[in-house]
């Protein structure tokens, strides 16, 4: 890939600003099998939300397809933290990409003990996911209030010296309060959106259509409120210096673009893979041509170059 893609987020050096997100790609194994996928074309893989103990997740149905969109409730199935560390990252650490943990928590203490693990492992950066909204100890609950995020910030922060993002809900009212609590608390990027709670309904049995009963929406039909959010992001990010991995419904190189323009650093790529798996080339090469076009010598140029309407 060409030089003018590639970036560093909050210290991690990244081949393009093409992230493959979590949820979306298990642990990156199954990637690594498929034919055709090109590893340098993306700058991290964002892995499965991880917590201390293994949790099988939730009842199924776990998936709901909605025009344009996914309804998930997946219920963070993951096999603990440590099996994780032991087993699975070795077999990872090869691959020409960039590795970020995501961890999840019931209790701060909960995400300082993942945090901790992970630190001493290959893994670049850590993602603390306070915003999943399937599961009671997803982390939403830290997600909605600035002094319970920052909070778990502040605890994994003491228990690592990784990288830190933090992936922020769009459940809230307005989530630049939010934002600058996980930022005086010492998060180093933020991510966002998580997906949006929503629901679906069987009309023949008359029962929801998930088991968990509600889950997140995610996909195309969400891109519009991500960018949103991540305009008002930049906003509240970028006076001090922190990076925006912006994501939600993108599945083309020119939604990509749309969230580099509001003031995203780097984009991320989740639905979108499961209709394409080989969608992140066709994106990163988009967006190198996108700057040729445009006679824009590197992609951070474009970062927040929004005109007003
Ligand atoms: C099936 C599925 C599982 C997910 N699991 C996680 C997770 O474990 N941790 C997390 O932080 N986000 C999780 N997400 C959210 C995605 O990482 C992403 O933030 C969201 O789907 C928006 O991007 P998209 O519209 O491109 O999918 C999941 C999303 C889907 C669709």
């Amino acid at each position: 890939m060409t030089d003018a893609l590639h970036i560093h987020l909050a210290g991690i050096p990244m081949a393009t600003p093409v992230v493959l997100l979590s949820g979306c790609i298990g642990f990156g194994e199954e990637l690594a099998a498929l034919e055709g996928f090109d590893f340098t074309a993306v700058g991290a893989l964002c892995l499965k939300g991880t917590t201390l103990e293994p949790r099988l997740g939730n009842p199924p149905p776990r998936l709901a397809e909605t025009p344009s969109g996914l309804l998930n409730a997946i219920g963070l199935q993951n096999p603990g933290a440590r099996f994780v560390v032991e087993h699975i990252l070795p077999r990872m650490a090869h691959l020409p990409t960039r590795l970020i943990a995501n961890i999840a928590g019931s209790t701060v203490a909960e995400y300082a003990a993942v945090a901790r693990l992970f630190d001493d492992s290959p893994v670049d950066g850590i993602e603390i996911n306070i915003s999943c909204p399937n599961v009671k100890e997803g982390g939403a609950a830290f997600g909605a209030d600035p002094g319970s995020a920052a909070q778990v910030v502040a605890a994994v922060r003491l228990a690592t010296t990784k990288p830190l993002i933090t992936k922020l809900s769009p459940n809230v009212t307005d989530i630049r309060p939010i934002a600058r609590a996980v930022i005086e608390a010492g998060t180093d990027a933020l991510s966002a959106i998580n997906t949006l709670m929503g629901m679906a309904v069987d009309i023949t049995s008359r029962r929801p259509l998930l088991g968990n009963g509600q889950g997140g929406l995610s996909g195309s039909a969400i891109k519009p409120v991500a960018l949103l959010k991540v305009w008002q992001l930049y906003q509240v990010a970028a006076p001090h210096g922190i990076p925006i991995i912006g994501q939600g419904g993108i599945a083309t190189p020119e939604d990509a673009i749309e969230f580099l323009l509001v003031g995203a650093n780097a984009v991320g790529i989740g639905t979108a893979l499961f209709r394409n798996p080989l969608i992140s080339g066709e994106i990163a090469s988009g967006i190198a041509h996108y700057l040729v076009n445009q006679n824009v010598g590197h992609v951070a140029a474009l970062t927040g170059t929004l005109h007003s309407a």
